[in-house]
């Protein structure tokens, strides 16, 4: 186990990274995004921040913005409006930001959802809370290969909060859970987090520079959680989002989760952490590595990686055509 005190005391050496990282956060505008946000301008020197949120989140996320303002007056803010439920408008944040950087970073992943409510499609006929969970941000992370593998930093990095180390096993005849009898809100959370991990597996392997954690938080006390509360999920002992802020730019920077040192060093006492047979960081809620290949091996085994990339893909096209085509990198 990480303890918090060390999280807090490598998240203290941010300060001494280079002036100017580029880092973008989706889903930021609440719970563990919003304090992993709040966090990273804390402490990185005169970053260039990015940060998505969907018009009846903007102007309470611009409060946020002028409170960051004032903790660290040399970053620089930039409020992308966009619903990232849709793969067209993670599209259009990206070109956003490759208008005005040659490299990103940090890439920092947390919108989404439990669809408790049941199946209601977006106007690209995807699920929202598969869609917020995976989709986009598969779509995000493609996107922003070529700003990623320019980054300064030896390793940039992708942080995305899901399921880490809960992946298992899937309806592989029906991936979108198309079938009524397949859908349930378990069951999209399930394909969600182990199409997450199965896909960045294998974007780690062809861009070996860059660094990816999939982490499982635990239970955090985030308006996102309270939701859940109102629908009979009630996990005990949530931790703090505060905390979990701490744990997520510790996660962001340290050198324990990166392919390349280059960032924060690893805390002394801690090895670096151990990644995935498909080359990413599993990582819990205390920032230790989980071992999941009980699940994920005989999935790789079995191409079921291929299957779920392939599917994506066409997702992808089908978003694409329907917005008119425009492949804006
Ligand atoms: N909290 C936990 O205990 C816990 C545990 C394990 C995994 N997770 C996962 O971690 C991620 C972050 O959780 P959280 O508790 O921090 O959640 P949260 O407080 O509800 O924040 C979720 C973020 O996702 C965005 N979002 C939600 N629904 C959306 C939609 N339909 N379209 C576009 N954006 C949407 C929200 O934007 P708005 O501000 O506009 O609503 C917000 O930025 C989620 O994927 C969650 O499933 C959470």
């Amino acid at each position: 186990m990480v303890s918090l005190q060390t999280a807090q005391q490598s998240n203290a050496l941010v300060a001494n990274l280079p002036r100017g990282l580029v880092a973008l956060f989706i889903g930021a505008t609440s719970g563990i995004g919003q304090s992993a946000l709040q966090q990273f301008a804390q402490h990185a020197p005169a970053p260039r921040i990015y940060t998505v949120a969907r018009p009846p989140a903007v102007a309470g996320h611009e409060s946020l913005l002028a409170e960051l303002r004032q903790v660290n007056p040399g970053a620089s803010y930039n409020l992308i409006t966009a619903d990232v439920s849709l793969v067209s408008e993670v599209d259009r944040v990206v070109a956003a930001v490759a208008k005005s950087e040659t490299k990103v970073d940090l890439l920092f992943l947390s919108a989404g959802f439990m669809a408790f409510e049941g199946r209601k499609d977006t106007r690209e006929g995807l699920e929202p809370s598969m869609s917020t969970r995976y989709y986009s941000r598969q779509r995000a992370v493609e996107k922003l290969l070529p700003l990623l593998n320019s980054a300064d930093a030896p390793s940039p990095r992708v942080v995305t909060v899901l399921a880490g180390g809960l992946e298992a096993p899937v309806n592989e005849r029906d991936l979108d859970l198309r079938e009524p009898r397949n859908w349930s809100f378990w069951n999209a959370s399930v394909h969600a987090a182990t199409f997450s991990t199965l896909s960045l597996e294998r974007i780690a392997r062809e861009n070996p520079r860059i660094s990816i954690v999939h982490w499982f938080p635990g239970t955090v006390a985030t308006p996102g959680l309270a939701r859940a509360n109102r629908f009979g999920m009630s996990p005990p002992n949530p931790t703090s989002q505060a905390d979990a802020g701490v744990r997520a730019l510790f996660l962001a920077t340290s050198d324990r989760y990166a392919v390349q040192p280059g960032l924060v060093p690893v805390p002394a006492g801690l090895g670096a952490a151990k990644r995935s047979g498909g080359g990413i960081f599993l990582v819990g809620a205390t920032c230790e590595s989980s071992d999941n290949e009980r699940v994920l091996a005989p999935l790789r085994n079995r191409g079921v990686d291929k299957v779920v990339w392939d599917f994506t893909q066409k997702i992808f096209d089908a978003c694409a055509a329907q917005a008119g085509g425009k492949d804006e990198l």
